[in-house]
């Protein structure tokens, strides 16, 4: 317990950080996501590895076999970007996509998912 809460506490701290809890976050994270993604780099599962997501441009981690609908995504994952998405259907947000999730609707939930999202670097 008190390694993992000397590893948080280094998550808060780093200069990705937003105002939500990286350590609820990363339990969200475990929940909604990790059945498809990896937060370690290189480390692909039904959906890409997440390191790095923040401020990574949609659709380019190496190795990864994408949709057409997320390959010719334009965009930058911001945490604007992020929150965009995911509060909504994948369906919704990139029509085409094969990322099959439903949205959080949890606004405290989404705001501790992307200051962990944010510490993935
Ligand atoms: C049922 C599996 C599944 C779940 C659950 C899921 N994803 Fe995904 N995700 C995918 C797949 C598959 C892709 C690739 C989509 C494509 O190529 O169209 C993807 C793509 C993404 C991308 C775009 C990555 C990039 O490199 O552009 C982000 C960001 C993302 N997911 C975040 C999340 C987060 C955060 C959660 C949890 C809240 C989540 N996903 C839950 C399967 C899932």
């Amino acid at each position: 317990m008190v390694i993992a809460g000397l590893f948080f506490g280094w998550m808060l701290a780093s200069p990705f950080a937003r105002a939500g809890d990286a350590s609820a976050g990363a339990d969200v994270f475990k929940s909604e996501c990790s059945e498809c993604h990896s937060p370690k780099q290189g480390k692909n599962k039904k959906g890409p590895s997440l390191f790095g997501i923040v401020g990574r441009p949609a659709g380019t981690a190496p190795d990864y076999n994408y949709s057409d609908a997320l390959k010719q995504a334009h965009w930058t994952w911001s945490p604007d970007k992020l929150h965009d998405y995911l509060s909504q259907p994948a369906k919704k947000a990139n029509p085409g996509t094969k990322m099959k999730y439903d949205g959080l609707d949890d606004a405290k939930q989404l705001d501790d998912l992307l200051t962990y999202l944010g510490t993935l670097h």
